[in-house]
């Protein structure tokens, strides 16, 4: 038996966890230990997921909570360290670039665990980002990367990291968005809130760049202000992205708009059959740039940057400036031509990236 710890903390991890889990049971060569570090603990931020995406409870909560950035790595750093001493795993697995990723990641290799990186190789070339810095650094430090598109593998090569040590495997991310496809048709979502397919647009961000600098959030709701006088929009918000706004001058103004609906973060399920339906996707979440592309919903990513580029390149993606002009004329842009006859499905985005990973794992 292979033993191995899984971790998952924050929203977008249990996505890409849940296929994993499901491909290390199928093998049956593994035995493993699921921890869920507690980053994100509200009910719509976690345990939600674990429900629809049939992942099983976590064996061990470390409930570590939120807090600063040196705070949260810390907190689960002191907290994941003896589960590992007590388990002795063959491996540690992480996932994406969340201050979870990191703060386990050490501990494994610290402690002489080999380290496993899904979604590996990424960059953004932007280290004002922290996910920026737990990529690098989580790189750095793994014995086996598992790579999403080819840009991740032309980074790592330009890292200098030997060629045996990542896998070009696919994405665990679209492994779910297919697996859930069909069941999210029977989301009762467009009904509930009286909305009709292609009519509206949907809203995530919570990128600190945007929503913690409020000058930068104001030019975007002024952009919203305008959008929404043509167009309904769908704003699930999340936490942080509330938590700043609650009690400015932008609380008012995004609570002003008519066309504007605010809700609560929503499933997997719902959010899946929300996105499927939509217009066209104003974002600045990682995850969401490669369900749009595979869903061929166009998707205005409100970023300087990605470090998912295969979404533009082949996807439906497009970057767009942080100014309220560049999103009203790239909205313009997609209403002009909605049509993207040209995105195609990333090589190897095709729904088994997980069961690849289990059996290059079970090979070593
Ligand atoms: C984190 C990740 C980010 C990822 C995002 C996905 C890091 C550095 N950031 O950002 O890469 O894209 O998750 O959603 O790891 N909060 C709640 N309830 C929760 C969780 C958070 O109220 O269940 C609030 C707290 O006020 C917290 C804030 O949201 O301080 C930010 O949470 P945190 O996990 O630190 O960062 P995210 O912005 O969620
Ligand atoms: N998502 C969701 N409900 C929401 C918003 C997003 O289920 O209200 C899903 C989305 O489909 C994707 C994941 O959450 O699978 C992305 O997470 P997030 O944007 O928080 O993180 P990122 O990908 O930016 O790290």
């Amino acid at each position: 038996m292979i033993k191995i710890i899984c971790v998952c903390g924050a929203r977008p991890n249990f996505m890409k966890i849940a296929p994993l889990m499901r491909a290390f049971a199928a093998h049956g060569g593994f035995e493993t230990l699921l921890v869920h570090t507690g980053q994100h603990y509200d009910e719509n931020m976690s345990r939600l997921f674990f429900d629809e995406l049939n992942i099983p409870k976590p064996d061990v909560n470390l409930e570590v909570g939120s807090g600063s950035q040196a705070v949260q790595t810390a907190e689960v750093m002191k907290r994941f360290e003896p589960i590992v001493q007590d388990f002795q795993p063959n491996y540690v697995l992480v996932v994406g670039d969340v201050n979870s990723t990191i703060a386990c990641g050490l501990v494994a290799v610290k402690l002489g665990v080999k380290l496993i990186h899904v979604e590996a190789g990424l960059r953004s070339f932007d280290r004002a980002m922290p996910e920026e810095i737990n990529r690098v650094l989580t790189d750095t430090i793994s014995d086996l990367l598992f790579v999403t598109e080819q840009s991740g593998c032309d980074n790592l090569v330009h890292e200098g990291v030997p060629a045996e040590r990542f896998h070009f495997v696919g994405n665990v991310m679209i492994d779910t968005l297919m697996a859930n496809r069909e069941k999210a048709k029977n989301s009762d979502i467009l009904s509930r809130m009286n909305l009709d397919p292609k009519s509206y647009a949907v809203i995530t961000l919570h990128r600190p760049s945007n929503v913690d600098n409020l000058e930068m959030f104001e030019r975007i709701i002024s952009a919203f202000e305008q959008i929404q006088k043509d167009i309904k929009l769908v704003f699930p918000i999340h936490p942080r992205t509330l938590n700043n706004i609650k009690g400015t001058e932008l609380d008012g103004r995004v609570k002003a708009m008519e066309n504007l609906i605010l809700l609560e973060p929503v499933g997997y399920l719902d959010f899946l059959w929300l996105m499927s339906n939509a217009a066209l996707v104003m974002t600045d979440s990682g995850g969401i740039q490669e369900e749009t592309t595979i869903l061929g919903v166009p998707c205005m990513t409100l970023r300087e940057n990605t470090e998912r580029p295969v979404t533009i390149d082949q996807g439906t993606n497009r970057l767009v400036h942080i100014t309220t002009e560049d999103i009203l004329k790239n909205y313009q842009d997609i209403c002009n031509n909605p049509n993207h006859d040209n995105a195609s499905v990333p090589k190897l985005w095709d729904g088994k990236a997980a069961e690849r990973i289990a059996q290059i794992i079970a090979n070593q």
